[in-house]
């Protein structure tokens, strides 16, 4: 059975870098030392008004196909993970297709929010193993400051706009070594936004809700432990994995999760300071900053995980 590989990644963040004194000017209620000393975050990256998800994801994906040397009709399977998609339909991965100028492969959304990525990698890996796709397009993309409100400051500070995707191919050696997803929809109070469209009007809050402490507690229990069950699975010990990259959401969740599962700071990739939480895009934009400032090298193991709401989780070993 063929392996999946990645052969390129690349990621877009829009131009729009705003600081946490400039969201001070904005109005917000806040200031850089709360949201430092809590979160992490120093700056996130906004998208322009009417940049969306797809244009975030079609940037991202030229720049993944120019690493990995190959052309959009090379790609015969498309996943995009968002929870901001452009419309309601057609799927943001039918209209990057559209952008990319693909026609033909396989192409759909994923809504697993900030686990996103690592249910759309698990699945185009599957694909590939499976041997009815050779070569797929896997992007988290996302706009979340379409759906934050900012007059809650308990929210609004934490998350910015992204995309991050890869290349995932069919080859000999591996490869994605091991994945693991779960989720529990009984805890999907605990983070949503829990609005609908319906006869043209917004039915219920079309903004993000959330329950800070408990997405923190829970956040910490599973990540920890979804990625000790997939060095199970791939039979590799924790010690052995050179980078953890963990969901971006805040760096108190990140360290937290680090010393549960064993690796020191120095391994962990860490871009929750200068991105914020961009949900689906978080974890493809991290690995991709460190592989083009060369700390991730071929050959190396790295452990992909994201947690959100759901609440969904999730876990991919790799060997880049
Ligand atoms: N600036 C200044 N003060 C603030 C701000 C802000 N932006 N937000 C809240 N506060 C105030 C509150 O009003 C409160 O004031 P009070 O004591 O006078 O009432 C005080 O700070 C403490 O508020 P809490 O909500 O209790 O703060 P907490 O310590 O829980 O930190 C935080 C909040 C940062 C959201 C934390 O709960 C957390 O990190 N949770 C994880 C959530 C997360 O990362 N979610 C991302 C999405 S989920 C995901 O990606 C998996």
């Amino acid at each position: 059975m063929a392996f999946a590989r990645v052969a390129g990644v690349g990621s877009y963040l829009p131009a729009n870098r705003v600081l946490n004194d400039d969201l001070v000017s904005l109005g917000v209620d806040t200031n850089d030392e709360w949201i430092v000393a809590r979160t992490g975050i120093k700056a996130r990256h906004l998208a322009e008004t009417g940049q969306t998800s797809s244009d975030l994801a079609f940037i991202a994906s030229e720049r993944a196909m120019e690493m990995a040397g190959v052309s959009a009709d090379d790609i015969d399977l498309i996943i995009v993970a968002t929870s901001t998609p452009d419309f309601v339909f057609p799927s943001t991965a039918c209209l990057l297709q559209s952008k990319l100028g693909n026609k033909g492969a396989v192409a759909f959304d994923v809504q697993a929010v900030c686990s996103g990525f690592i249910y759309a990698l698990t699945i185009a890996e599957k694909f590939i193993r499976s041997g009815s796709n050779k070569r797929a397009l896997v992007v988290g993309a996302e706009v979340f400051s379409r759906i934050l409100d900012w007059n809650d400051r308990g929210t609004c500070v934490l998350f910015g706009d992204g995309a991050g995707a890869v290349i995932l191919e069919a080859a000999e050696q591996p490869g994605i070594l091991a994945t693991a997803l779960h989720a529990d929809g009984s805890h999907h109070g605990i983070l949503s936004v829990p609005g609908n469209v319906c006869g043209g009007k917004v039915i219920g809050d079309p903004f993000l809700r959330m329950d800070g402490q408990a997405v923190f507690k829970f956040a910490v229990r599973v990540l920890a432990d979804v990625a000790k069950e997939c060095c199970d699975l791939a039979g590799v010990a924790p010690q052995s994995v050179d980078w953890l990259i963990p969901h971006q959401a805040n760096i108190r969740i990140i360290e937290a999760t680090a010393k549960k599962f064993g690796v020191p700071m120095d391994r962990v990739i860490v871009t929750v300071d200068q991105h914020g939480n961009t949900s689906a895009a978080s974890v493809p934009l991290a690995l991709d900053a460190a592989v083009r400032d060369g700390r991730i090298q071929r050959g190396q193991k790295i452990m992909l995980e994201g947690v959100g709401g759901g609440f969904t989780w999730g876990a991919a070993l790799l060997e880049f």
